[in-house]
């Protein structure tokens, strides 16, 4: 059955924020994570200490720490793709962080200019130096469905990852579909042929990217406490992909306020699935989440507001007007 009770790990602030085109003033993005705490959101993801190079939207973070450091009693993980991010983080105050790896090769080589092995090598360096601090590790897996240059991604690839992550001691592992392509269906036999990888000439050889049998390769290796969701909503999909996990067990699930985001690595990827529209769903269903609607529209209209853009949660557009 579906959990009593969901927590949502708000990742608007860094996986939003890294994929707009204008960069966000340091003061906006404090006062934004402060209106999502204010809306009863036990975690919020702040920012990344990744290279700035790569990044420009993120490099503030040791700044946006600063100005949320005086919040107490949530927690603000950040991202870390390496030694040197892990320390700059730990140095600004950081008390939780969180690695990325692939469960593709092509898409962690462009996101992270390493193969997976390499990465999986540098997620270990940041979890046993996070042990000496006491520092939680969350560990996220891209592509868990999809990769924008190989297609049709494995189970076995994903729960591979997964299973790296469980043992080398993360907290929480997040599963993304970055490029949404997902789709809440069992494994079935045929390919659907009207997906991005067909449309760009991909032969995924009859192989399905639904989730469930993903869900199924993770849940084989690690505990179902241990898993979260993270589903951008590219194609229409993730409130689909969200009931299907909750059914299987999993009671965390990522998303982003008015559904900002995407992934500046993965071309046309579009924002994670809206936290007003998961919310909206989860009281619908009688799921607490702890999470007040009304407070959450708030944070979304005032960013949207400073973004010169409207919302991507079809809940808060439609409350909006009522
Ligand atoms: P690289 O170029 O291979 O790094 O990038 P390098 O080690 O060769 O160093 C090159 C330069 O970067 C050096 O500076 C380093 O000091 C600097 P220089 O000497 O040229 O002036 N550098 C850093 N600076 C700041 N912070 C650091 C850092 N590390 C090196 N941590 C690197 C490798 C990993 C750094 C780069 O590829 C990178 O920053 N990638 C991050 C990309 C990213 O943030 N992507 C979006 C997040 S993932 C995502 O959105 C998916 C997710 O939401 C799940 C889902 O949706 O599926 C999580
Ligand atoms: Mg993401």
């Amino acid at each position: 059955g579906i959990p009593d009770f969901v927590k949502i790990v708000e990742v608007g602030p860094r996986d939003g924020l890294q994929n707009e085109k204008s960069i966000v003033p340091t003061d906006v993005k404090v006062e934004l994570i402060k209106l999502l705490v204010s809306s009863g959101l036990s975690v919020v993801e702040a920012t990344s200490f990744v290279s700035p190079k790569w990044v420009p939207q993120l490099a503030d973070a040791k700044d946006v720490l600063e100005g949320i450091q005086d919040v107490e009693g949530v927690s603000f993980p950040v991202l870390t793709p390496n030694l040197k991010g892990f320390e700059a983080a730990v140095a600004a105050g950081a008390k939780e962080v969180a690695v990325f790896p692939a469960a593709s090769e092509s898409f962690s080589k462009a996101n992270l200019n390493s193969g997976i092995e390499d990465n999986l090598a540098r997620c270990r360096d940041i979890a046993s130096a996070s042990r000496s601090y006491s520092i939680p590790v969350r560990g996220y897996i891209s592509c868990v469905v999809g990769c924008p240059f190989e297609g049709h991604v494995a189970p076995a690839k994903v729960a591979y990852v997964a299973k790296a992550l469980y043992e080398m001691g993360c907290s929480e592992i997040s599963l993304g579909d970055t490029i949404g392509v997902g789709t809440p269906g069992n494994v079935s036999s045929v390919c659907c042929h009207v997906c991005f990888f067909s449309y760009i000439g991909f032969d995924c050889s009859g192989a399905v990217c639904t989730v469930v049998p993903m869900l199924e390769a993770v849940l084989d290796v690690v505990p179902v406490d241990k898993l979260a969701v993270h589903f951008h909503d590219t194609y229409g999909q993730a409130l689909s992909n969200t009931i299907i996990s909750l059914q299987m067990g999993i009671s965390v699930v990522d998303s982003s306020v008015s559904g900002l985001g995407g992934c500046p690595y993965a071309k046309g990827a579009t924002g994670n699935v809206a936290t007003e529209d998961v919310v909206y769903m989860l009281d619908g269903i009688g799921v607490k989440t702890n999470v007040d609607l009304g407070k959450l529209m708030q944070a979304g209209d005032f960013i949207c507001k400073h973004l010169g853009r409207a919302s991507n949660s079809r809940a808060a557009t439609a409350l909006s007007k009522v």
